[in-house]
């Protein structure tokens, strides 16, 4: 009989032993095989199975008439008796039978990842032998109202997480739980408050995982009493008021987790310190207020630290250098100010991941963090930091993710000439610094191998796009815009043949449309999978094995060359880039027709050609395109009908407004044939079809918007909604750069 002690890390050993016993008693067993589990074992197991829809092929091991300890899944003990039913991800689907419960030598089940819907019967909670039972990763629902042992069991482990159970958490359920230790719920519905009582009845509780719910109402005090507390998990819920002071009387808590509440109140110095065991503590995406405490120096086992997107402000404590163990520390989207300085990086030599993104930190960035030498992630962006880039950031070899953007960096030819080197490095994010001084082109900027998202935006540089971007054989996502960059597209722009989004708005480039931007690798591929590694925009968060963060979406496929000084004619071959999702070529001075090719960028999303010269005829077959969300050709000189039928009857007039030449039936200059009157009934058809054509513009701008977003500051979730920072209208304005810098 193992004991169980639930350290953090001797936890998952210890799972592991059962499998260790499995081997063993499957060796006894066929060593000695006259003992064979019972007839009515048997009709237990053999109802399971008939409960079941799709058996995932048990069936054909499960034959009445061998001994069901050789069957799958099945251990016996030495003397034939069923002690484990361990089926995870099997894909079974049905309900799992209360039979089970009759298997009166059961210690574990585990039924994880399947298919399984309907209830978890009772009588597998209230078992006399039952120790651990995992049917978490499946669809089971209903509330636990029933699940109510009257005395007490020997239940240790219970892991109901992500299916659909819902209601709120009857006291009655616990009554009898007298030696749970670990308890997960996480990533169901409940409801209604934290249950007070978990430790008064389950005094081993080691172990609570509640989050992705929607509990309401503050934190239990009651808490403070599970005295055997290591993991308490409960983010992502609705949850309020303040961290209660009990709480820290928990002294063995390791992990402490609460992202994504409304939590408030301050961190108490004088509180913190007793949690000496501290490894983790997730408090980001609340309302928490107020300076970290000085006394945050004493929790020496500290690995991560996440306190992002709260409203804490104050200088950081010096004393931060004494919890030598940190690996992530994660303040982002708070109002930290102060010279950064004073905290001297170079005692955490594990740090990996460091975000300060949008604080108030000043001053040049400190040397001492480039002695970090295991950082693979820095973000420093939206602070206000100045002065040159030192080249010691070239000590961080295994830096894979910079954002410097939006702060006060001066220098940008020394900036690259020292970042050239970093091998490592996948995302460069610099925009937003630099004012108004020139793009470096020098062929010395050799290197960036590894470069696969380079953003320069918002720095109004002079000069042109600079030839080294052409050796950056990696480069999928490059973002040049708003700067004063002239000159034409350079021809060796066709070279990057990973090059999927490409956005030069905002500058002062001329000469035509290049026809090797026709001829880009990645935007001519009927492929339009982008290979973008999706952690290119995700900074390495090392939370451990129960991460539950979404993937990103990456916005892919973008050509904007809009507000430039273009001229010629709208190039021809522009259906070769059938993978476009996007193309903006608005604000230029094309001339020439649009070219009938463009109907087949099937995939298109966007499509802007305001504001240019373009004349001729709109081609018909633009109605094909059923993706079509926005589409702009105001100002220019088109004439002839507006297609109809597809997305077009979704577009409104300032999409076409300033051609006088153009007709159709929503503008004032009717087409010949449209000019009968409609008839009362087409009349209210119409204005249903504006209003719905209105929405769906607007939505398909705001998706884009939201997109595009997603894509550059993909970290930042939970950042607009919870607007924080002083003004918000400074925010909103701001958003999209403030993003930027994000890239
Ligand atoms: C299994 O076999 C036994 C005896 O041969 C029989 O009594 C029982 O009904 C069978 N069970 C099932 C589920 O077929
Ligand atoms: C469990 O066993 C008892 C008696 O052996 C029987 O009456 C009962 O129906 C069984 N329950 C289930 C769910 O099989
Ligand atoms: C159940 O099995 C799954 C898959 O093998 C495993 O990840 C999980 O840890 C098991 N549950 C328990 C409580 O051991
Ligand atoms: C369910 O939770 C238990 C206790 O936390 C854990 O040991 C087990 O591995 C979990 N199961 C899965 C599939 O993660
Ligand atoms: C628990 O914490 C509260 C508040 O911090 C304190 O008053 C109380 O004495 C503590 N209880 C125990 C048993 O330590
Ligand atoms: C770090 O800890 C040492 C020893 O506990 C202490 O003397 C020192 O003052 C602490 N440093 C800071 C900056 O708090
Ligand atoms: C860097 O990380 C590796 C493993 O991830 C570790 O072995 C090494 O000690 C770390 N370096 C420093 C300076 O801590
Ligand atoms: C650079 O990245 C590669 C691949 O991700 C990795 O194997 C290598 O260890 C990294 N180098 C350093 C110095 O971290
Ligand atoms: C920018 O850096 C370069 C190279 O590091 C240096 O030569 C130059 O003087 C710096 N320019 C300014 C304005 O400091
Ligand atoms: C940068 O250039 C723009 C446009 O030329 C000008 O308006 C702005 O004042 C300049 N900014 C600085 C800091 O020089
Ligand atoms: C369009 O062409 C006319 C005449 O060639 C010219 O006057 C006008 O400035 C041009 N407009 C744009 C937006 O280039
Ligand atoms: C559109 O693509 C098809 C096949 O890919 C091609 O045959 C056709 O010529 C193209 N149409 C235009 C107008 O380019």
């Amino acid at each position: 009989m193992q004991t169980l002690h639930f350290s953090n890390k001797t936890y998952s050993k210890i799972l592991h032993i059962p499998s260790l016993g499995l081997a063993l008693v499957l060796l006894i067993c066929l060593a000695s095989p006259t003992s064979s589990c019972t007839e009515q074992e048997k009709g237990s197991l053999l109802q399971f199975l008939g409960g079941l829809s799709q058996d995932g092929g048990l069936a054909a091991s499960w034959q009445n008439g061998s001994d069901c300890c050789q069957w799958e899944g099945i251990t016996c003990s030495t003397d034939g008796i069923v002690t484990d039913v361990l089926l995870a991800s099997r894909s079974l689907q049905g309900h799992i039978t209360p039979s089970l419960g009759n298997l009166t030598g059961l210690l574990r089940l585990n039924l994880s990842n399947n298919l399984l819907s309907g209830g978890l019967p009772q009588e597998l909670v209230s078992s006399s032998s039952i120790l651990i039972v995992d049917v978490s990763f499946n669809r089971l629902g209903g509330d636990l109202h029933k699940l109510s042992p009257t005395h007490a069991r020997p239940l240790k482990v219970l892991n109901i997480s992500s299916n659909l159970f819902t209601g709120q958490f009857p006291s009655s359920t616990w009554q009898g739980m007298k030696n749970l230790v670990a308890f997960n719920a996480s990533n169901n519905s409940f409801t209604g408050q934290l249950p007070t009582h978990f430790c008064a009845s389950s005094p081993s509780l080691a172990v609570l995982e509640l989050c992705y719910n929607q509990f309401r109402g503050s934190i239990p005090p009651e808490l403070g009493s599970c005295y055997m507390l290591r993991v308490l998990k409960v983010g992502h819920n609705n949850l309020s008021g303040t961290l209660p002071d009990e709480l820290f009387n928990a002294t063995l808590l390791e992990y402490v987790s609460f992202p994504g509440n409304r939590l408030e109140g301050k961190l108490q110095g004088s509180h913190i310190v007793k949690l000496s065991n501290l490894g983790t503590l997730h408090l980001g995406e609340n309302n928490i207020s107020g300076e970290i405490p000085e006394s945050i120096g004493h929790l020496k086992r500290l690995e991560e630290l996440h306190l992002n997107n709260n409203l804490m402000y104050g200088e950081l404590p010096s004393s931060l250098i004494n919890c030598t163990n940190l690996i992530s520390i994660d303040f982002k989207n708070n109002n930290f100010s102060g010279e950064l300085a004073k905290v001297n990086f170079s005692n955490l030599p594990n740090l990996k991941s460091l975000d300060l993104m949008h604080n108030s930190f000043s001053g040049q960035i400190p040397e001492s963090i480039y002695s970090c030498s295991n950082l693979t992630a820095l973000r420093l962006s939206s602070n206000k930091f100045d002065g040159q880039l030192s080249e010691k950031i070239g000590n961080l070899k295994s830096l894979s993710f910079l954002s410097l953007a939006n702060n006060s960096l001066t220098n940008i030819t020394r900036a690259l000439h020292i970042l050239r080197s970093s091998k490592n490095l996948t995302t460069l994010l610099i925009g937003l610094n630099f004012v108004n001084e020139t793009m470096p082109d020098d062929d010395s900027i050799a290197g960036f191998e590894n470069l696969q998202v380079f953003s320069v935006e918002r720095c109004g540089l002079f000069g042109q796009m600079p030839r080294w971007i052409s050796k950056l054989e990696n480069l999928q996502i490059l973002m040049l815009s708003d700067n004063q960059l002239t000159g034409s597209i350079p021809a060796w722009i066709k070279t990057l043949s990973n090059l999927f989004y490409l956005d030069i708005s905002n500058n002062s480039l001329t000469g035509g449309v290049p026809k090797a931007l026709m001829d880009m690798p990645m935007l001519k591929s009927d492929n339009s999978e982008a290979h973008l590694d999706p952690r290119v925009f995700e900074l390495p968060v090392y939370i451990g094995p129960s991460r539950q963060y979404r993937v990103p979406i990456a916005f892919r496929n973008v050509l904007d060359l809009s507000n430039n000084k273009f001229t010629g004619e709208f190039p021809l071959e522009i259906g070769q880039l059938k993978s476009l999702l996007s193309l903006n070529f608005s604000f230029n001075h094309l001339t020439g027709q649009i070219p009938q090719s463009i109907c087949n960028l099937t995939n298109l999303q966007l499509l802007d050609l305001s504001s240019n010269n373009l004349t001729g005829g709109i081609p018909g077959a633009l109605n094909r395109l059923n993706f079509l969300s926005a589409f702009n050709i105001s100002n220019n000189g088109l004439e002839g009908p507006i297609p109809s039928g597809g997305q077009f009857n979704t577009f409104q007039n300032s999409s076409f407004i300033g051609n006088p030449k153009l007709c159709g039936s929503t503008l004032t200059h009717k087409c010949y044939s449209d000019s009968i009157p409609p008839s009362p009934r087409k009349k209210r058809d119409m204005k249903a079809i504006f209003a719905i054509a209105f929405g769906v513009f607007f939505g398909g701008i705001a998706i884009l918007l939201l997109l595009v977003r997603l894509l550059i500051s993909i970290q930042k979730k939970g950042f607009m909604a919870k607007h924080r920072r002083g003004s918000n209208e400074d925010v909103e304005a701001t958003s999209f750069y403030s993003s930027s810098e994000e890239t």
